[in-house]
């Protein structure tokens, strides 16, 4: 997949550095071309004589330098790129780039390209977690640049903690993986709801659910991976936004349930990985219910079927996946809600298995499709399972589209 792919790639000053050979090192290898540049910090750590024989290509760090490309250097460099990676990304170049700045070759480079641009960030666990440099690599996300997040463990300045650039092969996969994606679902739109509704009862305290949104937020990424245009729906997470897609935030089913509608009638595919809350409160204390007796009982009532609602909505060719968390009679109850909420696929979870479910990594599941084919699926990650979700999906969309 990177055969012939030229990656424009950024170092700046940071320990991690040295890292950066192995990366160029296994890009290279797998056939792709690798243009370096330095900024005048990294050259404290590494030297240009590393990369230029490591990449094959002579190393640019100075706009003022001897033209080495057949044009403006900055230009050309950006032009070139089929993919920009700054690695390690220091808070400084996260900073400058985040407002515009552009005062080196690197900065240049990056405000010029329109090249997809990766940034490997790697620092200090304080300066990492800094609001303003979280917020700095918040704005680049808004913009469509993605963020390799860093891993946790030993830091170079003597302490543990977020912050470590990733291992060289973690870093080369996730580039992999952007080149790999068959854009497929170019053209489409997907909309994904994740994580779980949440109902409240009074200011301080509401109904929830377990569900962290993990499997969610997997789906609308591999969506986009595969080229659609994806909008997530989004209960509370504490996960991080993916950048650039569409994230609606909601609360309550309510607001689910009206986000999800609005955007319904142009939807190509709709999976709804969201733990909807099935009830709420008839009414919410307007203020803090004091502690009396020793039982107390709220009345609930029921909340729409968003699921429910979209089958009654659907129009050929759209197509409908839906999620059942169960705790016993998995096949039984999946498929009732199969056929009930009008379905093409239902991803059948028995959240009583170990790794399986709510906020785990991983996930056990059974696929069940409309004609009746059960896929009994091993153990995997999130991740993968979303890209088997998608798989089904887009057979689906092949089979519509010879009818
Ligand atoms: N769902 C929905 N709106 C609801 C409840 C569920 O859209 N009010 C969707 C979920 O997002 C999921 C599917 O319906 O894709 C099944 O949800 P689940 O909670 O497993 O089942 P319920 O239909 O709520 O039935 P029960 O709680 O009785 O198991």
């Amino acid at each position: 997949m990177l055969k012939g792919k030229k990656i424009v790639l950024g170092i700046t000053g940071g320990i991690a550095a040295y890292k950066a050979v192995e990366i160029v090192s296994r890009l290279r290898k797998a056939g792709a071309e690798v243009y370096v540049i330095m900024t005048k910090e990294a050259a404290e750590f590494v030297t240009e004589l590393t990369f230029r024989e490591i990449s094959g290509h002579s190393v640019s760090s100075d706009m003022w330098s001897k033209v080495t490309h057949w044009n403006v250097e900055h230009i050309a460099l950006a032009n070139l790129a089929d993919l920009m990676l700054i690695v390690p990304a220091t808070a400084n170049i996260i900073g400058k780039t985040a407002a515009g700045i552009a005062d080196d070759l690197l900065t240049t480079t990056l405000l010029a390209t329109k090249a997809p641009v990766f940034f490997a960030p790697a620092m200090n666990s304080n300066m990492y977690e800094n609001p303003i440099v979280q917020h700095n690599m918040k704005t680049l996300q808004e913009h469509g640049w993605h963020m390799i997040p860093p891993a946790t463990g030993h830091l170079a300045c003597g302490t543990a903690g977020i912050g470590r650039l990733p291992e060289a092969i973690d870093v080369f996969t996730v580039i992999e993986d952007f080149f790999s994606a068959v854009q497929v679902l170019k053209g489409k739109k997907v909309l994904v709801t994740a994580a779980g509704t949440i109902e409240p009862i009074d200011p301080v305290r509401f109904i929830g659910n377990r569900s962290s949104g993990k499997m969610g937020y997997a789906i609308a990424r591999e969506a986009q991976r595969r080229g659609a245009e994806v909008v997530l729906v989004s209960g509370p997470s504490a996960l991080q936004e993916p950048a650039g897609m569409r994230v609606i935030h909601v609360e309550t089913t309510a607001q689910m349930r009206e986000a999800v509608i609005k955007e319904f009638s142009d939807c190509n595919v709709v999976i709804k990985a969201a733990a909807v809350a099935d009830y709420r409160a008839k009414e919410i204390a307007e203020n803090k219910i004091k502690k009396s007796e020793t039982t107390m009982s709220i009345m609930l009532e029921k909340n729409p079927d968003i699921l429910q609602e979209l089958g009654s909505l659907k129009k050929s060719g759209q197509i409908l996946v839906g999620f059942a968390a169960e705790t016993q009679k998995l096949l039984e109850y999946a498929k009732t809600k199969l056929l009930k909420k009008n379905l093409d696929f239902i991803v059948a979870n028995d959240i009583t298995k170990p790794n399986a479910g709510f906020n785990a990594e991983t996930n056990l599941v059974k696929i069940l499709s409309r004609d009746g084919a059960v896929e009994e699926l091993p153990l995997m990650s999130k991740k993968e399972l979303a890209g088997i979700i998608l798989d089904h999906v887009i057979k689906k969309m092949e089979i519509n589209s010879k009818k």
